[in-house]
């Protein structure tokens, strides 16, 4: 048993419904949740900046938080800097958030998948290799779209339904006119718009994304490592934590985020 928290790293608020679906299928976890956002967004970062910025940050928040597993809850984190977090923190668990090009893969009759990420994850090298590696021979189109990471950073909380539709109908089209079934929401920002999607691209294209997967990759992991903080049901657990970077204050919007999550918010430059 192992009662340290679990740390969730994104630029922004991506990582969140992450954060939301491990902690409601493995209640009485205490959680660190970090959003870089002095760095964002990450997308638009080339590899090698991005890889130097994810260490350093890391480097801050290990000896303060002291986590049991990381979960980078970002797909442009992981695609460029997983091996290097892997090899610098040796003994500490990670899981990466990557796009979910298998399962979409096998699942797509017409062999026409799409991907919709960051700039830095579809052009980079790791998408390249998931889909020579798992990408049964299906045609990929993969779209950038920083316009959507910015929407859901800044202005989904408060957008009504009919932006949320506006602001996916036209990757959809895009896909669409791509001829594919099957579409990869490969950001985690891009989860907020889940529904939205879904309801769009119905019917005839079906959306994958990696919240359970990556759920379920850590729960595994806490088992086969002892990890689980082995909290009765019912005994209450620790308060989340919410910490953000770059902030000489706290802003409003990250307060309601902590309160939406029933989390304590902290600058990381205070901690
Ligand atoms: N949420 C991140 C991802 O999954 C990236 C957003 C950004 O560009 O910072 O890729």
């Amino acid at each position: 048993m192992d009662g340290r928290p679990l740390l969730f790293l994104d630029s922004g608020i991506g990582g969140i419904p992450y954060c939301l679906d491990f902690s409601l299928a493995n209640p009485g976890e205490p959680v660190v949740y970090a959003a870089d956002r002095l760095h964002f967004p990450y997308g638009k970062r080339g590899k090698d900046d991005l890889v130097s910025i994810v260490l350093s940050l890391m480097g801050r928040l290990v000896p303060l938080v002291d986590p049991k597993l990381v979960i980078v809850a970002c797909n442009t984190a992981s695609v460029s800097a997983l091996d290097g977090l892997r090899e610098a923190f040796p003994g500490l668990p990670f899981v990466g958030t990557v796009p979910a090009v298998k399962p979409a893969a096998a699942g797509s009759k017409k062999r026409k998948i799409g991907v919709l990420g960051t700039e830095r994850t579809v052009e980079g090298e790791y998408l390249a290799g998931l889909i020579r590696t798992y990408g049964n021979g299906c045609d990929v189109t993969a779209l950038a779209a920083p316009d959507l990471v910015e929407f859901v950073e800044h202005r989904y909380t408060g957008s009504g339904a009919e932006e949320r539709r506006n602001a996916v109908l036209p990757w959809v089209r895009r896909f669409r006119d791509a001829g594919v079934d099957a579409l990869v929401l490969g950001c985690t920002h891009f989860l907020f718009l889940r529904d939205e999607f879904r309801r769009e691209a119905a019917p005839g294209i079906t959306v994958y994304d990696s919240v359970s997967g990556v759920s379920g990759r850590a729960a595994a992991l806490f088992d086969e490592r002892d990890l689980r903080a082995g909290v009765p049901p019912g005994a209450g657990k620790k308060p989340g934590l919410l910490v953000i970077t770059g902030a000489e204050a706290p802003e409003s919007s990250w307060l309601r985020w902590a309160d939406y999550l029933g989390f304590r918010l902290a600058l990381l430059e205070d901690m």
